[in-house]
Parts: structure tokens; C-alpha cells; sequence
């Protein structure tokens, strides 16, 4: 049977970690998102909001990978981000994304006490995809071209994604999209980057012939025709 001590001394012990809990959430960084997808050659924004026991004043805030050094004096990121940091919230904006980009952003700030540094992991995860419109079905007339499309990229997780229909976003479901026709021209995007879609796809135009030489032609002479017509 447990004793009035050792009850106290259980007491103590939950009433002591739930203080360290307490001490330690007060440092902490809080990410927009864990994860990021985007588009080759895109633009992103990383958010934070960050928290610090009081006594301690931020000296420094920063970006970084997991060797903590500023990405801002990093030669492939410095000209390409920008940083936004105001009371315990710092964005990262990143232009230009190229593949190598893949990878995961932690935030750090610094305090002037030394024991008051602190990093963000883990940080957000950022995936730079291409886009590419794949046919998973299709049907084919004279007089009509039905497809089914899917939007496929190389990103893991929730992916939303947006059609473009002849440069005009159209409500369809995600990934897929069904019914193009002839002069459709049809393209996808990550939602909130239409700017950066996919090569557009288009169904096969109408075919023609033409004749050469044109004009009038009499018999017994050769002629070449064409049958052209356009699609990817
Ligand atoms: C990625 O973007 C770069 C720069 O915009 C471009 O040169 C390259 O062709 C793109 N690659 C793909 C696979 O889209
Ligand atoms: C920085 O962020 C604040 C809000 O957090 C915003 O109002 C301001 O416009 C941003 N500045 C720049 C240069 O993006
Ligand atoms: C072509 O397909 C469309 C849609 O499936 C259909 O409505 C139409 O009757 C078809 N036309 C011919 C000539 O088969
Ligand atoms: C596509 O064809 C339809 C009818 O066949 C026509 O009304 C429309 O203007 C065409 N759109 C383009 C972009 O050519
Ligand atoms: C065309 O060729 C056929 C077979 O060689 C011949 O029978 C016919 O007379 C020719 N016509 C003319 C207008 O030369």
C-alpha cells in the first residue's frame, strides 16, 4: 500500500515535470505548414511565429539548414530570399526554386543571454515539383475528343491542384479532369501558383489535306497531298 511519502513524493514529482513542460514551452517555434509544395521556378513563403520566456531579448533571427548558419549568408540562397521578421513572427519568402531547393528550412533565433538560442525543428519541408499532365483515358471522333486527365507532380501529401482550360480556371475535381475537345488547350497548377502551369495539353486538331501543286489539275499527273494535324 502506498504511504502519505510516497504519495507526496509522486505529487512532487507531476507537479515538477509539469513545470519543466511549462518551462520549455515557452520556447518555441510554430510553423505555417510542415510541409510545402511547389513548382519549378516559383515563389514561396515560410511562416513562423515563435515564443520566449520573458528576460530574454532576440538578437538575432534567421533562416537556416541543420548546421544553424543564416541562409542569408549562404551564396545560393542570399539573392533569392527575403526575410520578413516582426515581433516573434519571421516569413521567409524564396524565388526562383530550383530542384535542389528540396529540402528542410528551420528558423533560429538567438537572445542575448547565451543559454537563449533556440532552432525550430523540424522545420518545413520544401518540395519543388514539375507538373505533368498525364491521359489515363481517352475516347476519340470525329466530331469530339473525350479525355480523362490527371495532374501529377512529385509531391507526397495533400497536393491540391487547379486546371487551366484555355488559359481560364475551371472547377473540375482534383487530380483528375474529364471532357476536352478538339481546340481545348488544357494545362494544371498547384493551387495558389497558376502562374506556374504545367505544358499545355491539347487533343488532336481536326486533320487536313492539302494539295500540291494547288489549282487546277489535269489528269495523268502526280500530285502530292498532305494529311496534317496537331495534338501532345
Ligand atoms: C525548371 O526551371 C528552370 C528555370 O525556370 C528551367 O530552365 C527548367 O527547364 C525547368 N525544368 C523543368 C523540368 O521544368
Ligand atoms: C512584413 O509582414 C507584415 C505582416 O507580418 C506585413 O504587413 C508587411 O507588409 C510585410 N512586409 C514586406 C516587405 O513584405
Ligand atoms: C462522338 O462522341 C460524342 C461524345 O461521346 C457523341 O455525342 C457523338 O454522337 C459521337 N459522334 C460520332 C459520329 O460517333
Ligand atoms: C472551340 O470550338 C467551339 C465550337 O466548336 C467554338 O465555339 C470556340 O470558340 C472554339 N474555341 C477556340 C479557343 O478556338
Ligand atoms: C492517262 O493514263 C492512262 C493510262 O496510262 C491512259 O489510258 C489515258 O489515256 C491517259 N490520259 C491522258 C489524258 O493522257
Amino acid at each position: 500500500m502506498a504511504s502519505a511519502a510516497a504519495v507526496a513524493h509522486l505529487l512532487f514529482a507531476l507537479f515538477f515535470s509539469v513545470q519543466v513542460v511549462q518551462n520549455k514551452a515557452n520556447w518555441g517555434v510554430t510553423y505555417a505548414a510542415d510541409k510545402i509544395c511547389a513548382s519549378n521556378g516559383s515563389t514561396v513563403e515560410m511562416k513562423c511565429t515563435y515564443t520566449y520566456p520573458a528576460g530574454y531579448t532576440v538578437t538575432e533571427e534567421f533562416w537556416c539548414f541543420q548546421d544553424n548558419k543564416n541562409l542569408k549568408v549562404n551564396s545560393d540562397y542570399k539573392d533569392r530570399i527575403q526575410y520578413n521578421c516582426t515581433k516573434e513572427r519571421c516569413t521567409m519568402k524564396m524565388a526562383d526554386l530550383k530542384w535542389t531547393d528540396s529540402r528542410e528550412y528551420r528558423f533560429r533565433f538567438i537572445t542575448d543571454k547565451s543559454d537563449g538560442k533556440y532552432t525550430g525543428i523540424p522545420g518545413i519541408t520544401l518540395s519543388v515539383t514539375a507538373l505533368q499532365v498525364e491521359v489515363t483515358k481517352i475516347r476519340v471522333n470525329e466530331s469530339c475528343t473525350k479525355a480523362e486527365l490527371k495532374c501529377k507532380s512529385s509531391c507526397t501529401g495533400d497536393v491540391s491542384y487547379v486546371w487551366l482550360k484555355n488559359g481560364e480556371k475551371v472547377t473540375e475535381e482534383n487530380p483528375h479532369i474529364t471532357s476536352l475537345r478538339f481546340n481545348d488547350s488544357i494545362c494544371c497548377a498547384l493551387k495558389g501558383q497558376e502562374d506556374y502551369c504545367s505544358a499545355s495539353l491539347y487533343a488532336p486538331k481536326l486533320p487536313s489535306v492539302t494539295v500540291s501543286p494547288s489549282g487546277e489539275i489535269v489528269e495523268n499527273i502526280s500530285v502530292i497531298l498532305i494529311c496534317s494535324s496537331d495534338a501532345n
